[in-house]
């Protein structure tokens, strides 16, 4: 069975639970397809970066921005919907008081490689001039995201404006974009989970896993 059709078969037994339905053929379905995880399903995602790994790496960058940031207050805008997973995360782990934003952009669409368009989809709702700003992401591929929202923010005169990553996939890079903050630098695999999709799907995996079985797990945490 494809991987789409698990996904939704285990989807249905989840509503089929949730409605509290007790046929043989809801608990049955509940029973071979409603797993404790994603991996029982879906055999093609491997784990590259296990959550404990994460939580330790979030830790230390938030020490790193504390030591830069303090008294504070940051503002931490977050590149929706992909970095909200590490934002929250990274955002508990600082002792530095943060203001939390968020930015909407669209270039990807359901594919796995990017349009090269960048369109802003839902702006701040908030001035950001005269305060320090991270801004947070969840991967760094191509770079044209980055590019296009630091031009843009660096025209509403921030007293300092620097980027936080969790992923940084160097191999893919077209514009030279400068990264203050990198969690993971990863070889050039489409990776899913801890707020990353494909298709929307994966999000909320704890582990960065990638889809597909011969792959590169080398992954090396910068200094
Ligand atoms: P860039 O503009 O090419 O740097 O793309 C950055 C955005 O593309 C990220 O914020 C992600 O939303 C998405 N993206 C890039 N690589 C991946 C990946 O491996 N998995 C999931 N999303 C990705
Ligand atoms: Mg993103």
């Amino acid at each position: 069975m494809s991987r789409a059709c698990l996904l939704s078969a285990a989807r249905t037994a989840a509503s089929h639970a949730g409605s509290g339905c007790s046929s043989f053929f809801a608990r049955a379905s509940l029973k071979t397809l409603l797993p404790v995880s994603y991996y029982s399903y879906d055999m093609s995602l491997r784990v590259l970066i296990p959550a404990d790994q994460i939580r330790v790496r979030v830790q230390e960058l938030a020490a790193q921005i504390d030591r830069d940031f303090t008294p504070g207050p940051v503002y931490l805008i977050g590149i929706l919907k992909g970095a909200c997973i590490f934002l929250a995360d990274l955002a508990r782990a600082m002792k530095t008081p943060a203001r939390i934003e968020f930015v909407g952009i669209s270039s990807y669409g359901r594919g796995k490689t990017s349009s090269g368009e960048v369109q802003v989809t839902k702006d701040l709702d908030v001035s950001i001039e005269g305060f320090d700003v991270i801004v947070v992401e969840d991967i760094v591929d191509s770079g044209i995201t980055l590019e296009y929202l630091l031009k843009l923010f660096a025209q509403r005169r921030p007293k300092s404006l620097r980027v936080a990553t969790l992923l940084d996939k160097p191999e893919r890079r077209q514009r030279p974009v400068h990264v203050d903050y990198v969690g993971f630098r990863i070889p050039d695999e489409f990776v899913v989970g801890y707020g990353l999709d494909y298709a929307e799907d994966y999000r909320n995996l704890p582990d960065v896993c990638v889809l597909g079985r011969d792959v590169d797990t080398s992954v090396d945490a910068p200094s």
